[in-house]
């Protein structure tokens, strides 16, 4: 039998994501010890994990160097990779949204030239052409989004909302709401029908655990 390999994202995403492996019965010790091995594994399930920066889960995905992976519906809908999305694991809930000054809710439409800034510029352009087909110019940024309202950088932002709070302290609100965000899991489009028992197995039996509640959120 052949190792199924498994890309994890590296951050908010990795403990939750252990706690849904092992939840079905997969060793995730090695993934838990502070070791600097970049791959992991669970030789009794043969299973290989890796941890990745959350960007680079779609890549690995697509190409086939891992059959399945766990990313945020933020990063999917970014990178616009060639995959299947199979399961909403519910976990690292939040939304994508249109966020800036309170003053320009309902005026957005009549402001020219203006710039909006984001860790997100192809969610951003897409909103912007498809969903308002209005013209702005997108400002990647990498972090700290919410400064750039505030200090002249863009009129508005596209960014993730989870409690509200850097929003809120920062005197900014919600202009509109883009997108649902969430952790999913993913598959590779060959190894979905070359592995399908065991990928289907894995699916149904997180499906399960998601049934029952056990993993928190
Ligand atoms: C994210 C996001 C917002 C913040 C939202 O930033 O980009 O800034 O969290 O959370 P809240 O609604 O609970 O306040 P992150 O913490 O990833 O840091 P960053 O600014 O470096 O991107």
């Amino acid at each position: 039998m052949r190792y199924l390999t498994i890309a994890l994202s590296k951050g908010r995403l990795t403990d939750y994501s252990i706690e849904m492996f092992e939840a079905i019965g997969i060793d995730c010790s090695e993934l838990k010890s502070s070791s600097r091995k970049l791959i992991m594994s669970d030789e009794k399930n043969k299973i290989k994990f890796f941890l990745v920066k959350p960007a680079d889960v779609p890549t690995y995905v697509e190409y086939g160097a891992a059959d399945m992976g766990i990313v945020g519906k933020d990063t999917l809908l970014e990178e616009g990779r060639n995959l299947y999305e199979v399961l909403n694991l519910g976990f690292a809930a939040c939304r994508m949204v249109l966020a800036g000054p309170a003053e320009l809710a309902g005026k957005l439409d009549s402001l020219k030239d203006k710039r909006v800034a984001t860790k997100y510029p192809r969610i951003a352009r897409e909103y912007f052409e498809h969903k308002r087909r209005e013209s702005i110019e997108v400002i990647k940024l990498h972090g700290s989004v919410e400064l750039a309202p505030l200090i002249g950088l863009a009129e508005v932002i596209v960014d993730i909302v989870e409690s509200g709070r850097t929003l809120k302290e920062n005197g900014l609100v919600v202009l509109d709401e883009i997108a649902e965000i969430s952790a999913r899991l993913i598959v590779n489009r060959v190894s979905m029908k070359m592995e399908s028992e065991r990928i289907n197995k894995i699916i149904s039996s997180l499906r399960k655990q998601l049934e029952k509640g056990v993993v928190s959120k």
